[in-house]
């Protein structure tokens, strides 16, 4: 029996993402500025934590997981995590937000513990350029992954571009490439200030999905929209007769705060309701109650009754940064 979890403002938390590792093997320079990826601290979620915080969400009718980091693919306990979400929990959705690089090697593992879906974060799409992007990626290694994710069915595979002026903007149209021949989901990303940037070098940085919609337009002329579920943050649209989509998610141009359904556990068991808020709830001693799940499921109270109407877009000093917080 499950009561759903509702927010002050009337919305319902379905989607819970739980990061399970700060670290990364790559090194993008949006995301960790404060060197919070260098390990896994101490505290950091465990099997067991995964389970109970499982077991509250369905409990609170949470229908979608998400594991993310950091790069999830590293923890490698992950096939367990995501055996425990599908097969015991019975969530019905439960996917990852990885960056590839080791999806050809895991993918088997992740399949049979029950996986989805994928999003693979891909800023680029020539080799040197990802390289740059990743502070030393193969993007080679992604082709591999995406590959074999989709041969295993796990489609629409969905690739997610932050775009940021003067590190990525030049591949727009590469990346809008990919959907000529392939049903992939090419999505650009408004570059969110979760970084600590001066806000200075931030606004010069940021693209609009607008501005990023008209370059390819130039190139391709209108893309044709294409159905989106409306309460979806990607609206999507295709180049006529190529055979994937583009999508665009507009947090700060266009934020969806107002059809919110998310909820984070941060790596480090903290619960997080606004990714753009610095606002967090510790789970850490609920866990290690003797009977951790009725203390588990008030944070999770806890947290949703706390959840603000919309985070903050405009770049204020963050106390963490996206590393650390979880895709
Ligand atoms: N703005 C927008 N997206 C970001 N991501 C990380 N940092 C930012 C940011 N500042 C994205 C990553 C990945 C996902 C986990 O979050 O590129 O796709």
């Amino acid at each position: 029996m499950s009561k759903p979890l509702v927010d002050q403002h009337g919305r319902v938390v379905r989607d819970l993402r739980i990061s399970v590792t700060p670290r990364c093997n790559y090194a993008c320079f949006y995301c960790d500025p404060l060197g919070e990826g260098a390990k896994d601290p101490i505290g950091t979620i465990s099997v067991e934590d995964v389970d109970v915080i499982l077991t509250a969400a369905v409990e609170l009718g949470i229908e979608s997981v998400r594991f993310t980091g950091g790069e999830p693919l590293l923890r490698k306990e992950l096939p367990e995590m995501i055996r425990l979400a599908k097969k015991k929990h019975a969530i019905e959705d439960v996917a990852v937000t990885t960056n590839a690089s080791l999806l050809a090697r895991r993918l088997p593992d992740l399949f049979d513990a029950g996986l989805d879906r994928i999003n693979v974060s891909l800023d680029a799409a020539d080799a040197e350029a990802f390289r740059e992007a990743t502070g030393g990626g193969t993007i080679q290694q992604v082709w591999d992954g995406i590959h074999a994710a989709e041969e295993a069915g796990l489609t629409p595979i969905k690739l997610n571009a932050v775009v940021v002026r003067g590190i990525n903007d030049d591949q727009l149209l590469p990346l809008a490439e990919l959907t000529r021949d392939r049903a992939w989901h090419v999505r650009y990303i408004e570059y969110m200030h979760l970084n600590n940037a001066e806000p200075e070098a931030y606004r010069e940085r940021f693209v609009s999905g607008a501005e990023s919609r008209e370059r390819i337009e130039t190139v391709y002329g209108s893309l044709e929209p294409v159905e989106t579920d409306p309460s979806a943050p990607a609206r999507l649209f295709r180049v006529p007769g190529f055979a994937g989509a583009l999508g665009f998610i507009d947090p700060v141009s266009n934020p969806f705060c107002g059809a919110c359904s998310r909820m984070r556990v941060t790596s480090d068991a903290k619960l997080r309701p606004c990714l753009l808020t610095d606002r967090e709830y510790s789970m850490r001693e609920a866990l290690n109650a003797d009977d951790p799940l009725p203390a588990v499921i008030d944070a999770f109270l806890v947290a949703a009754h706390r959840k603000v109407a919309s985070g903050i877009t405009s770049p204020v000093t963050r106390d963490r940064t996206m590393v650390a917080i979880g895709g």
